[in-house]
C-alpha cells in the first residue's frame, strides 16, 4: 500500500476522531491513581467511547497478520513495559509509570494518541522516570517539529534519536509511527530513528502518528506469552507519548489535541508557530 493524501472531507473527519481520542484521555485522567487496576481503566473508556462519544474502541478485537485478536479497548503499558500492555486486574501502584493509548473510530475515521501517566502525582516517582517522561515527550514533539512540505521522514527520526540519546536514553526500533485514517495503520511507517534528509518527502493531506518508546536503559525488547505485550528485555523503565498530525501547506496541525492536552514543552517554542 502507499501513503494516501486525505481529502480535505476525510481531514475534518481525522480531526474530530483525533479530537475525541484525547477527549478520552482528558476522561480517564482523575481515575489513574494508586489502586485502581488497569481492567477498571479499561472498562470506564470503553463505556465512555460507546456510550458517551458514539465511537467504536479501534483496539477490541482488532488483529492484524500474525497476531490474535485484542482482548481489550485500550492499552496500558506499565513501567518496563513499552506497548501494547493487556489491561489486567492487577492495580496501578503509587510511583508507577503508565502510558494510556486510545484509539477510538468516529464515522469510519481513526483518532489515535497515547499519554504517559505517574501514578500518585508527580513528587511519587522517581527522578529517573520522570525524567523518561519528560524527554519521550520533548522527543513526540521535537518530531512534531520536523513535520511540513519538503521534510523527510528522516528528519522526525533524527530528531527524536538525537534528543534521547543525548540524554542517555535509547529508541526502540521494532514499533513505529503510521500512517493512519479510514485503515488504524497504513503506510507510511515513521521511524523514530533516522538520518535528516533520507525517507519519503512529506506533502501537504499526509496523516500519520508519531509516537516514540523510549527505554532508560537499551533498546532491545522481548514479547510476552499474551502475544501483545511489549517488554524493555534488560526491564528497564519505558515512556511513550502520541500524537496524530497532518502535514497542512504550512506546516503541521496536531489533530490529537483537547482542553486536557498537556502544554508544548518549552524546547519547542521557537520551532513552532
Ligand atoms: N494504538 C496503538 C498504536 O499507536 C496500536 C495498538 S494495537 C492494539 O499504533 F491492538 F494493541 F490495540
Ligand atoms: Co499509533
Ligand atoms: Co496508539
Amino acid at each position: 500500500m502507499s501513503v494516501t493524501i486525505k481529502t480535505p472531507d476525510e481531514i475534518q473527519k481525522m480531526r474530530i476522531a483525533g479530537r475525541l481520542g484525547s477527549e478520552v484521555l482528558d476522561y480517564i485522567t482523575p481515575f489513574v491513581k494508586p489502586g485502581v487496576t488497569t481492567e477498571e481503566l479499561d472498562q470506564l473508556c470503553h463505556d465512555y467511547m460507546v456510550h458517551v462519544q458514539d465511537c467504536i474502541p479501534a483496539p477490541l478485537n482488532y488483529c492484524p497478520p500474525g497476531y490474535t485478536p485484542y482482548p481489550k479497548s485500550i492499552c496500558t503499558s506499565i513501567n518496563h513495559q513499552v506497548c501494547h500492555g493487556v489491561p489486567s486486574d492487577k492495580a496501578l501502584k503509587k510511583g508507577d509509570i503508565v502510558n494510556l493509548d486510545i484509539t477510538v473510530i468516529k464515522d469510519s475515521y481513526h483518532g489515535d494518541t497515547s499519554r504517559m501517566f505517574l501514578v500518585g502525582g508527580e513528587k511519587s516517582a522517581s527522578i529517573l522516570a520522570r525524567r523518561l517522561c519528560q524527554i519521550t515527550y520533548e522527543c513526540l514533539w521535537l518530531g512534531i517539529a520536523q513535520v511540513r512540505p519538503g521534510a523527510h521522514l528522516g528528519d522526525i527520526g533524527h530528531a527524536i534519536q538525537k534528543h534521547a540519546e543525548d540524554a542517555g536514553f535509547s529508541v526502540v526500533r521494532e514499533f513505529c509511527g503510521h500512517g493512519i485514517g479510514a485503515s488504524f495503520h497504513e503506510d507510511p511507517q515513521v521511524l523514530h530513528y533516522g538520518k535528516p534528509g533520507t525517507g519519503i518527502e512529506l506533502t501537504p493531506g499526509m496523516i500519520f502518528t508519531i509516537e516514540p518508546m523510549i527505554n532508560a536503559g537499551k533498546a532491545a525488547i522481548s514479547e510476552l506469552s499474551d502475544g501483545w505485550t511489549i517488554v524493555t528485555r534488560d526491564r528497564s523503565l519505558s515512556a511513550q507519548w502520541e500524537h496524530m498530525v497532518l502535514v497542512t501547506e504550512s506546516g503541521v496541525e496536531v489533530l490529537t489535541l483537547s482542553a486536557g492536552s498537556p502544554a508544548r514543552p518549552d524546547i519547542v517554542a521557537h520551532l513552532l508557530p
